[in-house]
C-alpha cells in the first residue's frame, strides 16, 4: 500500500471512530463503538495496524509515526466520550434524586491498562499451539553446569561451542559438585538432559526460556534472547514427525501461507541435523535447528537407543515474534519504547 493511502484510510478510520463516539447516547452504544473501532481481537484500528507491514520500507516510519498519532486522537476521543456519558448520568441521576451531583452505581472510567510484553505474548501462544499437539511445559534453570550445557548433549571438551569466549561462564568460586564450572546456558536444550534423566520415556516437552550469548547485537541477534526447546521420545518416531510437527506448528504460528525449508546441518546432539528457515519478504530467515536425538545423548540419560528414538527441536523466540509482526529489527524488542510496544 502507498504511504498516502495508508494516510487516507487512517483519516477517515479516525473521523468515523469521532463521529461514532461523540454521537453514542449511551454507554452501552459506546461500548458498542469501542468494541468496533479500538477492540483488542477485531477492532478497525487493528486491521487498520496490519496495513503498516504492506507499505514500503522507506515510509514505514512516516506511517508509524500517523499509525501512532491517530490511535492516540481515537483513545482521546472515546476517553473524552466517556467523561461526556459520565458527566450527563450523574447530573441527571443527582438532579432527579436531588442529591450529589454523581452517581457511584454508574460504570467509572477505566484507567488505560498495559498489556503483555510482545515476548511474552509469544510465548503464551507457543505454549497454546504445542499443548494442542501434546507437549508439555518443562522447566530448566538459567544458571547451568557443563554437563547439562555441553558433556551429556555430546558436545566433548575441545568443541568450539565451549570457549569460554563463546560462553558467559560465571566468575563463581563456588562449582556445581557434579561438573565444575557453572555457567548462563547457551541453549534451551539443557531442559531435554534434566527432563530425560528425570523420567523413563515416552517424552514430549517443550521448554521456553532465556539462552545467554556473548553475541554482538544486531537486528537478527541479542546476547540474551529465548529459545522453544522441543523434545520428542517414544518408539518409531522418525524425521518425518519431526518434519509434520515443525510444519504443523509454523502454519498455526504464522499462517497457512508460510513457507519453511529444512537445511542439513550439524549439530553435536543430533543425527541427522538441520536447520529449519522460514521464508520472509524473498529471503530465507534462520529460525532454529532441530534433528534426530544423536544415540550417545539417549545413552547419556540411561536410555535405551535400540528401543526408542526422539527428535528436537529450539527455535529463536525473537526470530519467529519478529517475522510475525513484520518487526525487522529484534533490538526493538528491548528498548523498552511503549510507542513500540502499545502496538502489540
Ligand atoms: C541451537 O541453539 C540448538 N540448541 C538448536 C537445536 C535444538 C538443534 C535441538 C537440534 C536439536 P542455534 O545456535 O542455531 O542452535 O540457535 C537456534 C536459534 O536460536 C537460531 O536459529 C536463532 O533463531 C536463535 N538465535 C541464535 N542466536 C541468537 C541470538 N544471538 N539472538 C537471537 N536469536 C538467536
Amino acid at each position: 500500500m502507498s504511504l498516502d493511502a495508508f494516510i487516507a484510510e487512517l483519516d477517515s478510520l479516525s473521523a468515523a471512530a469521532q463521529k461514532a463516539f461523540d454521537s453514542a447516547a449511551d454507554s452501552a452504544a459506546l461500548e458498542a463503538a469501542r468494541v468496533e473501532f479500538v477492540g483488542a481481537k477485531s477492532g478497525k484500528l487493528k486491521d487498520a495496524q496490519k496495513g503498516l507491514g504492506t507499505v514500503g520500507k522507506d515510509d514505514k516510519p512516516a506511517a508509524g509515526k500517523k499509525f501512532n498519532e491517530i490511535k492516540t486522537a481515537i483513545e482521546a476521543a472515546l476517553a473524552a466520550a466517556q467523561i461526556r456519558l459520565a458527566a450527563g448520568s450523574a447530573t441527571a441521576g443527582g438532579a432527579a434524586a436531588g442529591g450529589p451531583p454523581f452517581d457511584p452505581s454508574q460504570p467509572g472510567v477505566r484507567p488505560r491498562l498495559g498489556h503483555l510484553h510482545p515476548l511474552t505474548q509469544t510465548i503464551e501462544e507457543l505454549k497454546d499451539i504445542m499443548g494442542r499437539l501434546g507437549f508439555t511445559v518443562a522447566h530448566g534453570p538459567e544458571i547451568e553446569d557443563e554437563r547439562h550445557n555441553f558433556e551429556a548433549l555430546n558436545i566433548p571438551k575441545a568443541h568450539p561451542a565451549r570457549d569460554p569466549l563463546e560462553n558467559f561462564y560465571l566468575a563463581v568460586a563456588e562449582k556445581s559438585a557434579a561438573s565444575g564450572p557453572l555457567l548462563l546456558r547457551s541453549q534451551t536444550s539443557t531442559v531435554q538432559i534434566r527432563v530425560m534423566e528425570s523420567q523413563p520415556p515416552p517424552v514430549r516437552i517443550i521448554s521456553l526460556g532465556r539462552v545467554y550469548r556473548p553475541d554482538a547485537a544486531d537486528a537478527t541477534h541479542y546476547p540474551m534472547f529465548h529459545q522453544i526447546e522441543g523434545l520428542l521420545i517414544d518408539r518409531h518416531v522418525t524425521m518425518a514427525d519431526l518434519k509434520s510437527t515443525l510444519r504443523m506448528f509454523a502454519r498455526s504460528y504464522f499462517g497457512g501461507d508460510v513457507h519453511i525449508r529444512f537445511r542439513p546441518s550439524f549439530f553435536p546432539f543430533t543425527e541427522p541435523s538441520v536447520e529449519v528457515d522460514m521464508q520472509w519478504n524473498d529471503r530465507w530467515i534462520e529460525m532454529g535447528g532441530a534433528g534426530m536425538v544423536d544415540p550417545n545423548v539417549l545413552r547419556a540419560v540411561g536410555y535405551e537407543p535400540e528401543e526408542v528414538t526422539g527428535f528436537a527441536f529450539g527455535l529463536g523466540v525473537e526470530r519467529v515474534c519478529a517475522r510475525r509482526h513484520q518487526v525487522t529489527d529484534i533490538r526493538e524488542f528491548y528498548k523498552n519504547d511503549v510507542r513500540f510496544l502499545e502496538q502489540f
